[in-house]
């Protein structure tokens, strides 16, 4: 029985893929910062047995040597969309974080580490996020060469922080605002997919070096809020935002504790989230994506229709496989 060990294990990803390595007979440490908020939740993934679950402030390194002495696998998922203070910066969080991982794996002789970085960090030059990732990328593969990187478009789900969270601002907001014309493109995975990807290259030793994981479409930012409004049978005004209006909104978000959008997610938003031709895919290794987002998010947005768990669309779900 592998011993997995997983960072940032209580979030969309990390909820999905530990319910299915401990259905598939991995053992796993989940490292979370704060047990009292997410054990819980994790506790039931698995039956018993299967889940340990660790408290550990992510640079307390002497903590962190302890739980690779018995590991075989370490997957990292943490990472965060806006900077806050004490130490949660990006370059803490996907650069230096990530290159002691790396180096832990290749001080204990892990057989594997699987980091979870991002589709098109290469292209977006100018934005922190993308530079920290993709600084991070290149010391993890310099540290430890067994290590597989994943870059996802956006990922969604039922718990996801992106069409849930666009579902409740559109039925709040009248008008919505569309940033680049609304025109960026995006490859949507389904949450469940990425996980089948990475149970796939642990269960199946693949050693593909970066591998770019996308959903079966390509979307502009425009057409996601049009299928959104569609699933929710809401009508609203996509109204195209001047780039000036948009710095300036985002100027003020970034004052709240967690912002709408912050100046450098509008840098990202900039580039189109689709697969470079560089890299392999999860198509080209065998691996397809095969949920499509308006069958998926159909399953779970009746809750933001007009009546809500009584809404009609609720049973009328056509099977995507
Ligand atoms: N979601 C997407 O659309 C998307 C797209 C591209 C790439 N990715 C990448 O995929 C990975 C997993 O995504 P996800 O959606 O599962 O992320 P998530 O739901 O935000 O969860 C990430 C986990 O990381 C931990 N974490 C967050 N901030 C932290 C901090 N400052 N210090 C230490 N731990 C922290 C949290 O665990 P605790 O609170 O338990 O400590 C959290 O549960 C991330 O690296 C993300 O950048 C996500």
């Amino acid at each position: 029985m592998k011993k997995i060990l997983i960072f940032g294990g209580t979030g969309q990803v990390g909820t999905h893929l530990i319910r299915m390595l401990t259905k598939n007979n991995y053992k796993v440490s989940v490292v979370t910062r704060n047990i009292h908020q997410k054990g819980h939740k994790i506790k039931i993934m698995g039956n018993a047995g299967f889940i340990d679950l660790i408290e550990v402030k992510i640079f307390d390194e002497e903590k962190i040597r302890n739980l690779f002495k018995d590991a075989d696998i370490c997957i990292n998922l943490i990472g965060i969309l806006f900077e806050k203070r004490g130490g949660n910066s990006f370059k803490n969080i996907h650069s230096v974080f990530p290159s002691l991982l790396a180096k832990l794996c290749k001080e204990y002789k892990l057989s594997k580490f699987i980091h979870l970085s991002a589709l098109g960090i290469d292209k977006a030059i100018d934005s922190n996020y993308a530079k920290s990732k993709l600084e991070g990328e290149k010391k993890i593969l310099e540290y430890f060469p067994l290590t597989t990187i994943l870059r996802p478009s956006i990922i969604y789900s039922s718990s996801d922080n992106f069409t849930c969270n666009f579902m409740t601002l559109l039925n709040r907001l009248p008008i919505f605002p569309l940033y680049y014309s609304g025109q960026t493109k995006f490859m949507p995975i389904h949450c469940s997919d990425l996980t089948d990807i990475i149970f796939s290259i642990i269960s199946r030793n693949i050693d593909t070096k970066i591998i770019e994981c996308v959903g079966p479409e390509t979307m502009t930012f425009k057409e996601i809020l049009q299928k959104l409004l569609s699933l929710i049978d809401k009508k609203r005004i996509l109204l195209p935002f001047p780039l000036l209006m948009a710095n300036i909104s985002a100027k003020l978000f970034e004052l709240f504790p967690k912002p709408l959008l912050t100046q450098d997610q509008l840098r990202l938003l900039k580039y189109d989230n689709i697969i470079s031709g560089k890299y392999k895919t999860n198509f080209d290794i065998g691996l397809p994506s095969k949920k499509y987002f308006e069958n998926e998010v159909k399953k779970y947005c009746f809750m933001w229709r007009e009546n809500g768990q009584f809404s009609t669309e609720k049973y009328n779900i056509k099977d995507s496989n």
